[in-house]
Order: structure tokens, then sequence, then C-alpha cells
């Protein structure tokens, strides 16, 4: 089977180095790919925006299944367009991806799904939002742009100032243009954050293990998101009764009530959630894998990638035996270029790395890096997901770090504390 992988990340990275592991996998090219993507995969010059092109790359070289990476092409109806031609695809439709294009349609869907998540107002003029901000008796309010904003769309104010001056950037700068016409205006939800991803076909859902990002740029959680400094899995604090509980008030409700509105969703369900005292509430929906918590993941999955996402693409997941999973730990630290998640410099020659993957238990993924004349250079804000497993989190922090210490260039730097809050 030939398999073409969209995106240039360290999740596609991942993605193509787990599919390759399948024996029923023959090629897999990914567009546009990186110098990791260059090494486990044949890379093609074609931009994840470029769905024209694409889809004429999949027609001409048999594509057997098309795996899109991130969310941007989602939205803009990657999915649909190869369904018509008549191609298996991996992803959304575009109107199901409205769960993450849209801070709003995401919200009415949990309310029509009875999903436990903060209480919202949203609002398309300036002035009605700030009047009900006057209004707001607690002042803690997350403030979120309604459409994609790459992460950088959601505003966490402990004050009233705070939550003006954020309204006024989304509505008044126009600092996220379109994606700002509307604004989201919400509780703030308190507790510890966990990432729960599942791969769905419209009706069946299979819940992956559990994880935790890193959003925040520096140790202890300080300074600004991101969009993740680094993830580990399993998240010991989502036991068995918990993640139950997610399947039956998140998961299974959203999902059907995507369904009664003919509007099925398929591909990747990631929940953002926050565990709160009154027990897990929504912070998020995204419409495909979590990068990094797409590297810890699928280093743990045993069972064949291939296999599962193919079954999703053609609509039987409900045949896919239970995933098998390594029991052991994985933990993977985002080495970042000097300036992230401000301006930064690209274009250094990175050394190292093959030293690091040598080491037991490791694979150094790429994020933002390219190939020129054989070098692998910086080429994004995230650089690499240094990546290793365990006995425990612990032990895979330990490798990770030690895997980090091999690799080098101007600049480069980590967050140190990347899986603590596994162990608090
Ligand atoms: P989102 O893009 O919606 O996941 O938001 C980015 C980050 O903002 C989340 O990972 C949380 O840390 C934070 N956040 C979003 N919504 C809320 C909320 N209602 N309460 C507290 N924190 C939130
Ligand atoms: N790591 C967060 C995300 O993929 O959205």
């Amino acid at each position: 089977m030939k398999v073409l992988v969209i995106g240039q990340g360290g999740r596609e990275h991942v993605l193509s180095w787990k599919l390759a592991q399948s024996p029923k996998v023959e090629k897999i090219f990914c567009a546009p790919g990186n110098a990791g993507t260059a090494r486990d995969a044949e890379n093609v010059d074609i931009s994840d925006s470029d769905i024209p092109g694409l889809l004429s790359f999949a027609q001409d070289n048999q594509i057997d299944l098309t795996v899109v990476g991130p969310e941007a092409p989602l939205v803009a109806g990657i999915s649909d367009a190869f369904r018509d031609a008549g191609l298996n695809v991996f992803g959304p439709s575009k109107a199901a991806a409205q769960l993450e294009g849209s801070k709003q349609f995401s919200k009415e869907i949990m309310r029509a799904a009875k999903v436990p998540t903060a209480e919202y107002r949203a609002f398309t003029h300036v002035e009605d939002a700030l009047e009900y901000l006057e209004s707001r008796e607690q002042e803690a309010v997350v403030i979120k742009a309604d459409g994609l904003a790459a992460g950088k769309g959601v505003f966490v104010c402990s004050s009233k100032e705070e939550a003006i001056d954020a309204v006024k950037t989304i509505m008044v700068d126009h600092k996220f243009e379109e994606a700002g016409a509307t604004v989201v205006i919400e509780d703030c939800l308190e507790g510890i954050e966990t990432s729960i991803l599942a791969i769905v076909d419209g009706k069946t859902i299979i819940p992956l293990e559990t994880s935790q990002d890193h959003k925040r740029a520096y140790d202890g959680d300080q300074g600004p998101n991101t969009g993740g400094m680094g993830a580990y899995s399993p998240a010991p604090y989502v036991n068995d009764d918990m993640m139950d509980q997610i399947i039956e008030d998140i998961l299974v409700p959203t999902v059907h009530t995507m369904k009664r509105q003919n509007c099925d969703f398929s591909g990747v369900l990631y929940a953002g959630l926050m565990l709160t005292s009154q027990g897990p509430k929504v912070l998020e929906f995204n419409v495909r894998f979590g990068d990094p918590e797409a590297q810890p993941v699928l280093m743990r999955l045993k069972s064949d990638l291939f296999d599962i996402l193919m079954a999703a693409a053609e609509g039987r997941l409900g045949d896919v035996p239970d995933l098998e999973w390594d029991e052991r730990a994985a933990t993977c630290v985002v080495m970042a270029a000097e300036g992230y998640p401000g301006r930064y410099s690209k274009g250094d020659a990175i050394t190292g790395i093959d030293a690091a993957d040598e080491l037991e238990n490791v694979k150094v993924f790429h994020a933002g890096t390219k190939l020129l004349d054989g070098k692998v250079l910086s080429n994004g804000g995230r650089v690499l997901g240094v990546t290793a497993m365990g006995d425990n989190i612990s032990a895979a922090k330990l490798q990770a770090y030690k895997a980090v210490k091999n690799i080098r260039w101007s600049g480069a730097w980590c967050r140190k504390d990347i899986s603590d809050k596994a162990r608090d």
C-alpha cells in the first residue's frame, strides 16, 4: 500500500515513522515534510495548503490512503476533495472540522450533547462583549477568538482590565483577522489539563492512551502559551474509572450529536480537558493528532497504525481488534529555536541528532527542520521532539534528556521539567 502523509511537523514525522512499520505499507510520501520525514519517508514538495496539487499527486501516484496531519487543510475541506474523487482519506470533512475551526460551533455541539464544559457567551459586536464583561461578577475569564489562530487566540485573564484588553486585541486591533470576527467568552476552569485522543469513523470510537502536553514556554508553566513544549504518556491521574466517565460523558455524546446533525465525525477527536473538582470538562476540541502528544502516544502503540487509520477511513473501525500498547512510559522533550514563541531564527545547522537517535529507546522526531546539502538546518520555532521510552515516567524523562544533551545548535533550548507533573 502507498500512503501520503500531509504536513511538516513532529506529528507528521511520528505518523510517517509509525506507518512505515506496517508490513502492508510499501511506500510513504510526506508533503511537504521535513528533514526527518526525508529519512523515514519520501518528501514531496507540495504545500499542505495546495489541495488541488495534493489531490493530483495522490491520483497520479495511486495513493491508497492519505493521512492529514494539521487542522488548516481539514478546515479548508481537503477530506471532502479526496473523498469526492473516490480516494481514502483519514481526517474529518470540512463541516465536521468546524469542531476545531470554530470555537462557537464546538460550544454549540457541546451544549446540544450536554457535554461538561465552561459556561460561555459568543459575541460579534465589541460593545456587547465589553458590556457583558462589565456585568460579570467573576473576574477570572477566558477570551477566545472563534477561528483558527495557531494556538494563540486564547487569553486566560485574571482581571477585568486584562479581559478588556484581550477583547480589543481580537475585535478592534483584528490581530487574528477573520478568525476574530466572533469572540467566545467563557468561565475560567481550574484543575489539571490532559489530552484524550480517540480514533473515530462516524460511529465507532477507539480511545488512545492518555497524555499531557506542556503548553507554557518555560519551566513551572511560566511564560507565554506555545504549540506545546513537551508531552508524556500515560497521564497517571486518569484512572480507568475516569477514562470510562470521559468516554461516556464526553466522547460518545459528541460523536452521536455530530451524527444526528448529519455532520458525521471521522478522524482523530482530540478532547483537551480540565480535570476539575466537578469532574472532567472540555476546554477545546481538536480534529487531528496533538503535536507533541502524538509522539509519546504513538511511540507506545504496538498495533498496526495503518490498519487502524485505513479502517477509520473506510468506516469499519468496529472490526479493529483491541489496540495493543507498550506498558512502558514515553516522554517527548521539544527543543526550540532561540526566541520562540516570539520571533525566532532559522537556518542554524544542527549536530548530534544521530548520536541521540542511537541511544536505546530514543527517537528524535523532527518538527521544524529542513535538509540542505545533506545538513539538517533549523526551520521552525519548535525544531525537534526528542522522545524516549522507559520503565516509568522518570526513566523515560531521564533517557529523553540524555538524548537532548547530544544535540546542539546556536540558541537551542528546552524546558527541563517535562513530565514532572506526572509525579506531583
Ligand atoms: P485552547 O486552545 O482552547 O485549548 O486553549 C489554550 C489553553 O488555554 C488551554 O490549554 C488552557 O490552558 C487554557 N484554557 C482554555 N480554556 C480555558 C478555560 N475555560 N479555563 C481555563 N483555562 C483555559
Ligand atoms: N499540543 C496541542 C495541540 O496539538 O493542539
